[in-house]
């Protein structure tokens, strides 16, 4: 079942809509076309359980730093000083963070309104989104059209497919932002989670977050997560690399990778082990960020009242390694022109 509802203004007044999918197991997720949102993630029953940080408001949204459930653009991540090149040609990016680019500028996909090309309402509701970001936005080169599709499974899986093609040859990485708790937006730091990720390597990065350009061996490190541990235990391993983020905030170089984003596989999953619920994170992509939230505003008030502070959710960002457009020995996150991007994440939540 799909109901649109009226989620509220941009400055300028356009209307900005709430698009609720519900399989059915009465499990909803709420699309924006603000940000392309994931705005939330309901198990309904008694209590409902809500299972992404949000906001009840358009404004909330735009004055949010933490990118809250969006979809992220046209870069996930780092560039580092904004600048790439192709051959001769270099372009310089907007910076937003320490002289670096984040998430595709100042001005990224994750604030602006994104038009609904398509809905189906069935047992699988799916919303396809799209955008128009014109050559030079944020630096970058190329007229880029792309768009998101979210299908919520019958067995309640979040689908997410990434499309998108190019006039002129580009960089393109798009991820989504969401903070899962799954013990609920409201309840507290997430420090319990179990975390699990298939990777045997990780991009050692320096202090700004800016990949050295090495690939290291998990193994003998914190950086182990093969065999699950909390977020708590990984944090209390006082590695140098995760206390200059108070937390994780790293790419893992995720296993069984294949160009042209020929497998889509079983990533990484996290679990909670109060309520025992998952979330599996399947993908096409090269590398995952986990984010523990570590700069999640203390006090930051978000949906019904819920108070957010550090670690109260976690970001499972499928992604190109952070700054690939400037590492030749990272997968590429090149989008040609006349080529088309596909990409594919999926969250299987488990109950
Ligand atoms: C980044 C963090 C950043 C957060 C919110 C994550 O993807 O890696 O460093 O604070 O997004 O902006």
């Amino acid at each position: 079942m799909i109901k649109k509802t009226h989620f509220g203004e941009m400055p300028n007044g356009d209307q900005v809509a709430c698009y609720r999918l519900t399989n059915k197991n009465n499990i909803s997720v709420n699309i924006l076309t603000l940000g392309a949102i994931l705005q939330s993630w309901e198990i309904q029953g008694d209590p409902s359980i809500d299972i992404v940080l949000g906001f009840d408001s358009v404004d909330e949204y735009l004055a949010d730093a933490s990118y809250l459930g969006t979809v992220v653009g046209r870069y996930a991540n780092r560039i580092a000083n904004g600048q790439f090149s192709f051959g001769e040609r270099s372009y310089s990016l907007s910076t937003n963070l320490n002289g670096h680019t984040l998430h595709g500028g100042e001005d990224g996909f994750h604030h602006r309104l994104w038009q609904v090309e398509q809905v189906s309402d069935q047992d699988n509701p799916s919303i396809l989104l799209s955008i128009v970001s014109v050559d030079g936005d944020q630096g970058f080169p190329g007229n880029l059209q792309a768009s998101v599709e979210y299908c919520l499974s019958e067995d309640n899986c979040l689908q997410i497919t990434y499309r998108a093609n190019t006039d002129s040859d580009t960089v393109f990485n798009p991820t989504q932002h969401s903070y899962f708790n799954l013990g609920g937006h409201d309840a507290g730091a997430a420090l319990e989670h179990l975390v699990q990720v298939n990777a045997s390597q990780y991009t050692p990065a320096d202090s700004l977050s800016i990949p050295t350009g090495n690939l290291r061996a998990v193994s003998g490190t914190a950086f182990d997560l093969n065999q699950a541990l909390s977020v708590a235990e990984i944090i209390a391993k006082n590695d140098p690399e995760i206390n200059i983020t108070s937390g994780l905030d790293h790419n893992w170089c995720l296993d069984d990778y294949a160009e042209n984003q020929g497998n889509h596989r079983l990533v990484s999953s996290i679990l909670e082990p109060v309520s025992g619920r998952t979330l599996s994170v399947y993908s096409t992509m090269p590398g995952m960020q986990v984010y523990s939230g570590n700069f999640i505003g203390e006090g930051t008030v978000g949906k019904r009242g819920a108070i957010y502070g550090p670690h109260h959710g976690l970001c499972m960002e499928t992604q190109y390694y952070p700054d690939s457009p400037n590492k030749k020995n990272f997968p590429s996150s090149k989008l040609c022109a006349g080529s088309h991007f596909i990409s594919r994440t999926d969250y299987q939540l488990t109950l």
